[in-house]
């Protein structure tokens, strides 16, 4: 097993994983020019992206909705700082939809136009930490350790790509005057998607049809995504995840960690992050049972 510090590596006081970007690459992104019609999804990892990533494109692409088009979330809603794809982002027709883990602070300058829109999607870190613990096992990439407790460590101490989740989901939303961005939580998408779909597309000023809107929700559902090719991630190349390990879309629930971590375990993860946590302008919730 390695060390996170050897698949890792760290650029401009933010981890990355080695071998799927390079500091030249990441170099370029300050400059990368922004359009207002830009849109950018943001996540700490495992808190929702690829699910936002089939939202946008199905309320982008009536093609997507109606099966006519084959391109998935890989080509449709590409990432900013891992170039999987050969995609000329430059060149890209617009409205050009990205993907990223970057924190503020790494976001191309443009950015902070105060047009371009940005979608912040949060998840409670317990959940965040057991999702991630099983891609883990999945991704050729990321070894980390195999030990439990030791990856939990490495979790809390934010050894890993994009660095320590109360940071990152607190310089963003601290710097949220410096961009045109809207906040939701993974916990109320699966609460209540429809009025997440709809509070979207409200935001990127797309107005679907109601029988349009049923069909985003529906196709964003945990169900309707996992047999989807288009949207389950497993046209990812091979080499970056093993589905013959596991799957990306695992069981999609709140409260999951429940099941995992020991009463000692999750006040653990209180200890670190409840005090910046309650500071923060937004309510986690921790089980599928609680209210929002
Ligand atoms: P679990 O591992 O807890 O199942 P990301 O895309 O940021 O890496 O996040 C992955 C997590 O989102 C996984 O969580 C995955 O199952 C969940 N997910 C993906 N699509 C979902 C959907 N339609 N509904 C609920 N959860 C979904």
């Amino acid at each position: 097993m390695e060390s996170a510090e050897e698949y890792l590596f760290e650029y401009n006081g933010c981890y990355f994983v080695k071998n799927l970007t390079t500091a030249e690459y990441l170099d370029t992104l300050n400059d990368f020019k922004i359009r207002d019609s830009d849109v950018f999804l943001v996540t700490y990892p495992k808190s929702g992206t690829v699910w936002t990533q089939n939202i946008l494109s199905l309320i982008y692409h009536e093609g997507h909705r109606n099966g006519s088009e084959e391109a998935d979330l890989l080509d449709r809603v590409p990432w900013l700082e891992y170039k999987f794809r050969d995609i000329d982002y430059v060149n890209r027709t617009s409205p050009r939809l990205f993907s990223t883990h970057l924190p503020y602070y790494l976001m191309p300058e443009g950015l902070r136009n105060g047009r371009t829109k940005v979608i912040y999607v949060a998840r409670n870190p317990k959940d965040v930490f057991v999702s991630y613990y099983h891609f883990t096992k999945i991704n050729i990439h990321i070894k980390d350790a195999q030990d439990f407790e030791i990856a939990m460590e490495r979790f809390l101490a934010g050894k890993m790509p994009a660095n320590l989740w109360i940071d990152h989901i607190e310089g963003w939303s601290a710097h949220r005057d410096d961009f045109n961005i809207i906040f939701l939580t993974y916990e109320e998408m699966k609460k209540d998607l429809k009025s997440c779909v709809l509070k979207i597309c409200n935001f990127l000023g797309k107005s679907l049809a109601e029988k349009e809107v049923d069909k985003v929700v529906d196709m964003a559902s945990f169900n309707k995504m996992k047999e989807d090719p288009r949207a389950n991630y497993e046209t990812m190349a091979p080499d970056v995840l093993d589905n013959n390990k596991g799957h990306f879309l695992r069981k999609g629930t709140i409260g999951d960690w429940k099941n995992i971590l020991t009463v000692a375990q999750s006040e653990r993860f209180d200890s670190i992050f409840k005090e910046r946590l309650e500071k923060l302008p937004f309510k986690f919730c921790w089980d599928i049972k609680d209210e929002l």
